[in-house]
């Protein structure tokens, strides 16, 4: 939990930006619990999840409706989300994964959940989500993966590839249009 979460604060200290471990004093800690909303909302689904884990009763629901109550973030305690979450504005926003990767940035007013059927996405590495963005179904989204506002995604997204409108539709590769893309390799993730 306290791994995830130090990755969770790195992405605060320039918001977005993943800062280096070096940056995370107790001061600068103490900082972003008070001047950032979204990085309590956060901090409350680690400890969520670690009731969860630790198979305590009553605290991951009570935790996960008080995100509700006082965030309006929508988001199970226990979900297999990694370190460096980033969600700018929690408000309005359903986060119901399968998994999410490392460092991922959630905007806004985003939901990630169910189809039709009982499946949920499975997301990558370094993936965005822009706001009102809604991530849909047993779908794979891969690593660094951007996808647009307002986009609707409901079919499988390849590594580095940016998705806008609705249905989603893959307009780049690693920030190539389609058109000029052609064989591609696959970036680095960070960490
Ligand atoms: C998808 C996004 C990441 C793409 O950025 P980019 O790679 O720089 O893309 P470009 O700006 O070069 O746009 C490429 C094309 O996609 C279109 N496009 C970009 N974003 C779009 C979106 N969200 N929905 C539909 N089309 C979009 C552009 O109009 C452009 O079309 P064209 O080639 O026909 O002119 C970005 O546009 C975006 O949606 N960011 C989300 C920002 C956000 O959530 N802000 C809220 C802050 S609170």
């Amino acid at each position: 939990m306290l791994e995830n979460l130090r990755m969770d604060l790195k992405r605060w200290v320039v918001p977005g930006q993943i800062a280096d471990d070096s940056a995370l004093t107790m001061g600068t800690v103490l900082r972003l619990f008070y001047q950032y909303m979204p990085v309590r909302a956060v901090a409350l689904f680690r400890l969520a999840s670690w009731f969860k884990q630790q198979k305590i009763p009553f605290f991951p629901g009570f935790l996960q409706r008080m995100n509700y109550f006082f965030f309006g973030l929508e988001i199970p305690s226990g979900a297999d989300i990694g370190g460096g979450l980033y969600i700018a504005h929690p408000i309005g926003t359903v986060i119901m994964p399968r998994r999410i990767g490392k460092n991922c940035t959630i905007i806004a007013a985003i939901t990630i959940g169910m189809r039709n059927e009982w499946a949920f996405p499975d997301i990558g590495d370094e993936v965005f989500i822009g706001a009102g963005a809604r991530v849909l179904g047993g779908i794979r989204i891969g690593n660094q993966v951007n996808i647009g506002a307002n986009s609707v995604v409901i079919q499988d997204v390849p590594d580095g590839a940016t998705v806008v409108g609705a249905p989603g539709k893959v307009i780049k590769i690693y920030g190539k249009p389609m058109q000029q893309a052609g064989p591609v390799e696959a970036q680095p993730v960070v960490n």
